[in-house]
């Protein structure tokens, strides 16, 4: 039987967890290797030309050492700028993860979306040209929140982060005009959804947040193609930039479907 296909999931952190999850969930049958690069995290607060510049040789020196048949970069700050460099520079099939703000526009009813991303992502080029080109009439609020992401990490690394913290930066997304107020928020930044439960709880009043974990984990699945063969329960690898020694086995293995991540 051929061997399992390897899948690359890298992010500025722990945040693409949220996207491996789902793509280990359609795919158990893979291997994956976990990339955070925490020595540079957290993106949001780079220039374009400092992530370009990171992020494009650090992927070829990952293909190279792993071999992937098929690396997702699980992170908008650094999709909405890198993934036509990738694409030239190195011949594995690549997915991004880029602000859904097509869907969002989509299902909205009040016409009025929230974008809620790294300052980086609300900024690009890339994100007003999806704004233009899908908000379908709707009238599109960008949230840049600088503190979110390393909120998220910290919570998922055991600390206690306050709800206060987590409400001042989501606080911009709800836009009340009288007669129409936000009913959906585009999380747009891979670590958000790691606080979803928090997120809920602390809006002001209830909205959709859009996820784009699963369809990101589709498109994968497509690209793949051949049929879910048994889960592999040995594939997973955890690794970090910084070579901090990883203590949170515990905490990633439902990321990885219950694997133990080496
Ligand atoms: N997880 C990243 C994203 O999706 C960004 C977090 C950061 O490094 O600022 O945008």
């Amino acid at each position: 039987m051929a061997s399992p296909p390897t899948i690359l999931v890298f992010d500025s952190g722990l945040g693409g967890l949220t996207v491996l999850r789902e793509i280990v969930s359609s795919r158990p049958d893979a291997h994956y290797v976990y990339v955070a690069d925490d020595a540079f995290f957290p993106y949001g607060h780079h220039s374009e030309e400092q992530i370009i510049a990171r992020v494009v040789p650090l992927v070829g020196e990952l293909i190279a050492a792993h071999a992937p048949d098929l690396v997702v970069i699980a992170c908008n700050t650094a999709s909405t700028l890198v993934m036509a460099h990738l694409r030239s520079a190195y011949e594995v099939p690549f997915v991004g993860t880029v602000p859904a703000i097509k869907p969002a526009c989509a299902s909205s009813k009040t016409k009025r979306v929230s974008v809620l991303g790294t300052k980086g992502t609300v900024k690009r080029e890339y994100t007003r040209k999806l704004i233009d080109d899908f908000a379908q009439g709707c009238e599109v609020t960008l949230v840049g929140s600088a503190e979110l992401a390393a909120l998220a990490e910290r919570a998922l690394s055991g600390n206690a982060v306050s709800d206060e913290d987590i409400a001042a930066e989501i606080a911009p997304c709800f836009v009340d005009h009288g007669n129409a107020r936000t009913d959906t928020v585009v999380l747009a930044c891979t670590h958000y959804p790691l606080l979803l439960d928090r997120l809920k709880n602390l809006a002001p009043w209830p909205v959709d947040w859009i996820d784009p974990a699963p369809a990101i984990a589709r498109r994968v699945s497509d690209l793949l193609g051949g049929p879910v063969r048994e889960a592999d329960t040995a594939g997973a690898k955890m690794i970090f930039t910084s070579k901090r020694p990883h203590t949170l086995s515990k905490a990633l293995m439902p990321f990885f479907g219950g694997r133990v991540p080496a």
